[in-house]
């Protein structure tokens, strides 16, 4: 028998705080949702995100990184044995190798904190501040071979006001991120 009846295994990597994999736990454990979330990686042992993850009885794995070769051997031999569905990144910040995308052989999303395709990379907001954009926003996007370039799956954007600084951008971002993770991957997950 299925042991998760009508739910996706999900796997999510992440390396720091990890508020982002603690609302998708929170949408996981929904009636109607369509994931569970069977482990998460981290290239960082004292991640706080993992603390979160291990109290909701979720297989962690804290991966100390040596460099991204080794750290895809090992958390690809745990997706596979884990027969994982959807990988998802969660303010996981090392770039996945073309070899790995092509290995692990499913999908995988990340969330960015910007209005793809703008801003690539790190420091979003503080770009998006010194460009004197109207907005910011996220992305979700399905991850490939080019960095933050894999078709995105849901987006949206907030105002920049005048009075907005880098950490007052990053908290009202933060919010909306929260809010469509989990649709994109209802989102995405429905029409595969
Ligand atoms: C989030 O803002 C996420 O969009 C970003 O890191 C933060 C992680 O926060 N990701 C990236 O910049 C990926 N390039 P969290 O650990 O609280 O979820």
């Amino acid at each position: 028998m299925e042991k998760y009846p009508g739910k996706r295994k999900i796997a999510v990597f992440i390396s720091g705080r990890g508020s982002n994999l603690k609302n998708l736990i929170k949408h996981s454990k929904k009636k109607n949702s369509l994931i569970k979330i069977i482990l998460v990686i981290s290239n960082n042992p004292n991640a706080e995100g993992l603390k979160y993850a291990s109290r909701s009885k979720i297989k962690i794995f804290g991966i100390k990184f040596k460099n991204i070769s080794s750290f895809e051997k090992n958390s690809l031999k745990l997706l596979k044995k884990y027969n994982i569905d959807l990988l998802c990144l969660a303010g996981f910040m090392k770039i996945l190798s073309g070899n790995f995308i092509k290995k692990f052989s499913k999908p995988i999303l990340n969330i960015h904190p910007s209005l793809l395709p703008k801003y690539k990379g790190l420091n979003t907001h503080e770009r998006a501040i010194k460009n004197k954009d109207k907005f910011a926003g996220a992305s979700i996007h399905k991850v490939t071979e080019k960095l933050d370039s894999g078709k995105v799956i849901l987006q949206k954007k907030v105002k920049i006001l005048k009075s907005d600084t880098v950490r007052s951008l990053e908290k009202k971002v933060l919010k909306i991120e929260h809010k469509i993770y989990p649709k994109a991957i209802d989102k995405f997950l429905s029409n595969l």
